[in-house]
C-alpha cells in the first residue's frame, strides 16, 4: 500500500461492493490527501455513488476497510462520520422546502455547536449561531433569499444552500456527488470555485462529470470504469492518458480490457448529463 500517512486524510482500501450479481465496487483503493482537490470520474454506472455511499456508511462494504484520519471507521454509521468531520452532499437535491436558508442552517449550526435540543429558541438569540450563518449566507451568495422559503428558490441557489449545510458541520473532509448537476450552465463554474476556495485544511472529493469544471477545480483525478479504478494522478498526466481517452471516446480503443459502461450496467436512476463522450477544453480533447 503506497498510503503516506502524514497526508492522507482519507482512506479506502481494497473496497469491494457487489449486489447480487453485480460488481459495483471491484477492489478500489483512494487516497484522499489534506486539503486535496480530488475529482472522482467515470462513465454512467461506473461505481462513482457506490463509493461515495461506502465511504460515508450508507452502504456496507461487501470486502475492504475504509481509515479517517488513521482510525479505522469500516463499519461506523453514517453520523458517527459526520461527527469526525466527514460529511457529504447527495447527487438528489434533499433539503426541507417549507423552512428558509436561515432557518435550515440555523438548525444544522446549532445542532452542531451542541445547543440541538435548544434550536426553537428565537433566531438571534445566539450569537454565536447567527454569526456562523451570516457567514455561511454570505459565502454561498445566499443573503438575498435567506427569508425565503427553499421549495422557491433557484436549483442554483438550493445545491449552494446543500453545501452550505455541509459546510455548517465544519467537515475536515467533504464528499461531493455532482453538486452542480441540474444547475444553469452559467452558475455551475461559482459554484465549484467556491467549493475550490475552501480553507486548505478541508479535503475535497468531488464526483462531476463536465470535464471544463473537472479540470478547473481539481488537483488530484481517479477515473473510475466499470467499478475499477482505471488510474490516478495529477490533470496533466490524467488529460494525456490513453486509457482515459479511450473511455471518453467510448470505444475501449487503446484498451482491451477498458470499455464504456455496458446496457446492464446502466445507473440506478441516476440524473447523470451525459455518460462517454468527447470531453472538453481542460485538456482531453480526443
Ligand atoms: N442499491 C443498488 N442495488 C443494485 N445495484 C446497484 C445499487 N446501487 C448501484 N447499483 C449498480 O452499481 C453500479 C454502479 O452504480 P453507481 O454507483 O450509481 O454508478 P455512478 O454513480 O458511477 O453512475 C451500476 O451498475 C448500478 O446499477
Ligand atoms: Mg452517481
Amino acid at each position: 500500500m503506497n498510503t503516506n500517512h502524514s497526508t492522507t486524510v482519507l482512506s479506502a482500501q481494497g473496497l469491494v461492493k457487489r449486489f447480487g450479481g453485480i460488481t459495483a465496487t471491484n477492489n478500489v483503493t483512494l487516497n484522499l490527501h489534506k486539503g486535496a482537490r480530488h475529482a472522482l470520474i467515470g462513465p454512467n454506472g461506473a461505481g462513482k455513488t457506490t463509493l461515495i455511499n461506502l465511504l460515508t456508511g450508507v452502504l456496507e462494504p461487501t470486502e475492504g476497510s475504509i481509515t479517517l484520519e488513521g482510525q479505522d471507521i469500516t463499519r461506523l454509521a453514517p453520523h458517527q462520520r459526520v461527527q469526525r468531520g466527514m460529511v457529504r452532499t447527495f447527487q438528489i437535491n434533499q433539503l426541507f422546502d417549507t423552512l428558509t436558508p436561515l432557518e435550515t442552517l440555523a438548525l444544522t449550526v446549532s445542532q452542531h455547536q451542541g445547543l440541538g435540543g435548544k434550536w426553537w429558541q428565537p433566531l438571534g438569540a445566539r450569537k454565536a449561531v447567527t454569526e456562523r450563518c451570516e457567514q455561511l449566507l454570505e459565502q454561498f451568495h445566499l443573503t438575498s433569499v435567506m427569508a425565503e422559503e427553499t421549495r422557491v428558490l433557484a436549483y442554483g441557489k438550493r445545491r449552494l444552500l446543500e453545501i452550505a449545510i455541509a459546510l455548517a458541520c465544519e467537515p475536515r473532509v467533504l464528499l461531493l456527488d455532482e453538486p452542480v448537476a441540474g444547475v444553469p450552465a452559467g452558475e455551475r463554474e461559482e459554484l465549484l470555485q467556491t467549493v475550490a476556495a475552501l480553507p486548505a485544511d478541508v479535503s475535497v472529493l468531488l464526483i462531476e462529470h463536465d470535464m471544463d469544471l473537472v479540470f478547473s477545480f481539481a488537483n488530484r483525478m481517479t477515473v473510475l470504469v466499470n467499478g475499477t479504478v482505471l488510474t490516478e494522478g495529477d490533470p496533466d498526466t490524467i488529460a494525456n492518458d490513453a486509457q482515459v481517452k479511450a473511455v471518453y471516446l467510448g470505444h475501449g480503443e487503446g484498451s482491451s480490457d477498458v470499455g464504456p459502461p455496458q446496457g446492464a450496467r446502466a445507473p440506478s436512476g441516476g440524473s447523470e448529463p451525459r455518460a462517454a463522450g468527447s470531453v472538453g477544453a481542460g485538456g482531453l480533447h480526443v
